[in-house]
Order: structure tokens, then C-alpha cells, then sequence
């Protein structure tokens, strides 16, 4: 036996969005973003044609739900404010009871000794900036920070950790390349210009917190997926997982801690002629705005061999650079198709040891989903997810270890703490430490993963 105890004051908890768990309510005041309209445009694109209007009814049920985290011994939570809920038009006018709705629901937080951890941007374009190109368009950062600036204001007071973004570059990948996020365009040009915006709104909203004299801590959240190399002995392979690691991990790692981006990826991006336009006084304020904390998002690694194939587009892609290894004998989670390699989440934080000054992180995302969840609820009407305990304390072991090496890691939150909507999947893949049952408007369960995230918090760790 094992014990796997964590330093004191470590943050147990889980990560959810606004978009993801809210939901939409007459009278509500909340203004579209991409995903209301998309929906509306495309519904059959979405699982089960679920929308976004019908996420998990956080809305309505503040004191339930925080009682559940509770009793699943969260003593720190992630949600996200919703930039269209806030401020409907984009810019402009604020929603009094978005304020209310964000007020009640991190007192109730407070209350409840659950530290709230508030995201600005989960991929929540508001439409009216979106029509206007939206991260494309430069001036969308003024809107974003005057955004930023006004949640610092209302909430500043009682919450002490914030962050820019999650997942920077999955708007790059989804909207811009891979068209799996409005507006479902391709193309490398718009896609490096899109990620450089988001960068620059994150460091101007980084600097508008500090000019503000709270106190607290801002940082952002990146879904840091290690590239392997097919065959490390072979340079090609080699040269192709850098390149990944630039493009997706790099692109806002090393601005976002180290104040610059990396002279490798400028120089491949040159090549393809994609380079963002930018101003030289940008760099200024990169390099004198990073974090204090980084969250680190952390599902899959990404595996990697030089192009032997040509790649199924006509125009430039960031697919020019690599191509994906099809790994044999990997392990996968038969549920989400993803490979399961818990020693990543090692490597990655390793990584921001050794090379990014050991900054303060966390674990901000990291989790199972699985499909149809429904097989295996026992007699009490409880999903005895052992898969997922599993899973969680696989991964746990390796937080511990890279601790143990002197990784400043300050916590662990899981993806998702109730079922909530996935983007286009919806309700396909569940997540949640609590069951969500649509059919019962929206009835909450805990599952077993649940109860045993309970007994983890209070011992401050595990025996195995
Ligand atoms: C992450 C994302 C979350 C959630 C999760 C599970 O990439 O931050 O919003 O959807 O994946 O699919």
C-alpha cells in the first residue's frame, strides 16, 4: 500500500463553463454567442440535435448544486462568466441579472468554503462581435478587456483567481481550421491571427487586473497535450513533434509565462507564410504581462511522425509540418476514442519545471467521458463509475509523483462536476462526478466517483 498524500491546502475540485452548464431562461437578458447561433442555423450538427439553451440548468439551481459540491468535497471550483450573458451586445450595456445570477452564485461558494476560480473566454464569441470577425478582428480585444475589466470590478472583491482563457487555441482549431467551432472556416492565415489575438487580449486583460490593485492572482488555463515522436532516434519525426508542440502547446505557453514566443515556431509559420499582423508595441506588453498561474488542462498526448502522406487539404495547413502517428497498442478509453496515457500529465508538468521557472500551476482539467452511462446504474439508482476512479487516481499518482520531484502543483479539478453539454457531442459523452438525467428535468445524482472524491479531499489523498 501506498499513501499518496498532497501538500497542504491542495484545491480538490472541478471545472465547468458557462456555456456548458447554464442554460437559457425568459427574461434571462442573455445576448446570443456562437453556439445560440450556430444552433439555430445547424441544429442536426449537434448530438441528438441538443442545444445550447438546454445545458444543466445551473441557472436555477445555485444552492442544490453547490451543496453537491460539497458533498463531493470540492474546496475550489471552476466555472466560467458568460461573456453574452454579461454583456449581451459584446460591448456596451451590462445585464443586471447576469450580475445577480454571478453574485448569488459565488457567495453561495463562499459560504460553502468553495474557492471559486472564474474563466473569462470558453468559446463564447458573443454574435454581434462574432459578425464583426470576431478574434479576427482586432478590435475585438478592446471589447474583451473592456469585458474583462468590468467582471474585475463586480466581482474582484471575493474572487481571488482568474483567469484569461481555456484552451486558447481550440477556437484557433475549431473556427479556423478544423471546423468543428464557428464560424468554420479554413485557413492557416485567419488561424495564426486569431491565436495572436487572443494572446494579446489575454496579456491586456492581465495588465487592466494589476492597474485595478485587486488582489488576487490571474493566470489562464492551456490544454498543454504532449507531442511524442514516433521514433526519437529519428530527426524527421523529431523536427515534425517540435513543430506540434509549437503550434499547439508552445503558441501560448511560452508567451503567456515566459513573455515570448518561441523563435522555432516564428520561423515555420514564416515559411508558410502565415505570420500574424501585429504592432511592435504588442510585444512590449506580452512580455511585461504574464501569468501568475497556469492552469493545465490534460486528456490526451498527441503522437507524431514526419508527412509520409500528402494531407487531405488543398490549401496551407499547420498539417504541412507533421503527421499524426497511429501509435499501436495504445491505450483507449473505447468511449471517447481518445488514448489514455496518464504519465503526460508527468511529462507536462516536468516540462513547466524544468523550463518555465516551476511557475505555480494546477491541474485544471482532466477526465473521462463516456457514453451511455445509463449501463451501470445499480439498484439505488447510483452509476458505479469505477472507470473513472480509475482513470482519476491513474492520473493522481503522477501529480503526486511530480510533486514529490518539486513540481508546483497546487491542485487537481476534474472535467466536469455535473454531465453538462459538450459543444457539438451535447449529452453524448458524460464527465460529471454527478449524473444528469434530461428525461427528469434534470435530476442530480452523485455517482460512486463522486462519493469517492469526497474521501480523497478530506484525507488530502489516497491509499492504493
Ligand atoms: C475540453 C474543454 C471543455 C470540455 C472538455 C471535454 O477541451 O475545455 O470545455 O468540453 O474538453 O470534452
Amino acid at each position: 500500500m501506498t499513501n499518496y498524500q498532497f501538500p497542504k491546502d491542495f484545491y480538490w475540485g472541478s471545472a465547468s463553463s458557462g456555456p456548458q452548464s447554464e442554460g437559457r431562461y425568459e427574461n434571462d437578458g442573455k445576448g446570443d454567442n456562437i453556439w445560440d447561433l450556430w444552433y439555430k442555423e445547424q441544429p442536426e450538427l449537434y448530438f441528438n440535435t441538443i442545444g445550447p439553451e438546454k445545458t444543466s440548468q445551473a441557472y436555477t439551481h445555485i444552492k442544490e448544486d453547490v451543496a453537491l459540491l460539497k458533498a463531493t468535497g470540492h474546496n475550489s471550483f471552476r466555472t466560467s462568466i458568460q461573456w453574452s450573458r454579461l454583456i449581451p451586445e459584446g460591448r456596451g450595456a451590462i445585464n443586471p441579472a447576469a450580475v445577480k445570477f454571478y453574485n448569488e452564485l459565488i457567495d453561495e461558494l463562499l459560504a460553502n468554503d468553495i474557492e471559486p476560480f472564474i474563466n473569462l473566454y470558453h468559446f463564447d464569441m458573443p454574435v454581434v462581435l462574432q459578425k464583426e470577425g470576431g478574434w479576427e478582428n482586432r478590435k475585438t480585444i478592446d471589447a474583451y478587456v473592456a469585458y474583462a475589466t468590468a467582471c474585475f470590478e463586480l466581482f474582484g472583491d471575493r474572487v481571488k483567481k482568474w483567469f484569461t482563457h481555456n484552451e486558447p487555441i481550440v477556437p484557433v482549431e475549431g473556427g479556423y481550421l478544423y471546423g468543428f467551432h464557428y464560424p468554420h472556416e479554413v485557413s492557416f492565415k485567419a488561424a495564426v491571427q486569431v491565436g495572436y489575438h487572443e494572446m494579446l487580449a489575454s496579456a491586456k486583460a492581465i495588465a487592466a487586473y494589476r492597474a485595478l490593485g485587486k488582489i488576487g492572482e490571474i493566470g489562464i488555463i492551456l490544454n498543454l497535450t504532449p507531442s511524442y515522436a514516433r521514433d526519437e532516434n529519428n530527426p524527421s519525426d523529431v523536427k515534425a513533434a517540435q513543430f506540434a508542440d509549437g503550434f499547439f502547446n508552445r503558441s501560448f505557453l511560452d508567451p503567456s509565462v515566459l513573455g515570448e514566443y518561441p523563435a522555432d515556431l516564428i520561423d515555420d509559420l514564416r515559411s508558410a507564410d502565415v505570420l500574424p499582423s501585429y504592432l511592435v508595441e504588442d510585444l512590449e506588453i506580452i512580455k511585461n504581462n504574464t501569468v501568475d498561474l497556469l492552469g493545465i488542462n490534460y486528456y490526451q498526448p498527441r503522437r507524431i511522425q514526419a508527412r509520409e502522406n500528402p494531407h487531405e487539404w488543398s490549401v496551407p495547413m499547420p498539417e504541412d509540418f507533421f503527421e499524426t502517428y497511429d501509435m499501436p497498442n495504445k491505450k483507449i478509453n473505447p468511449y471517447r476514442g481518445w488514448e489514455i496515457y496518464e504519465k503526460g500529465i508527468y511529462d507536462t508538468l516536468t516540462n513547466i519545471r524544468e523550463n518555465y521557472g516551476n511557475i505555480p500551476c494546477y491541474i485544471s482539467e482532466n477526465g473521462m467521458g463516456v457514453e451511455d452511462e445509463s449501463r451501470f446504474i445499480d439498484k439505488q439508482g447510483q452509476i458505479n463509475d469505477d472507470y473513472r476512479i480509475e482513470f482519476v487516481s491513474e492520473h493522481l499518482k503522477y501529480v503526486h509523483q511530480a510533486i514529490t520531484e518539486g513540481s508546483n502543483v497546487r491542485g487537481y479539478h476534474m472535467w466536469t462536476f455535473i454531465d453538462n453539454w459538450s459543444w457539438l457531442n451535447a449529452y453524448k459523452n458524460r464527465y460529471g462526478f454527478v449524473s444528469l438525467d434530461l428525461e427528469n428535468d434534470g435530476k442530480r445524482t452523485i455517482k460512486k466517483s463522486g462519493h469517492w472524491y469526497k474521501k480523497v479531499s478530506e484525507n488530502n489523498g489516497f491509499e492504493e
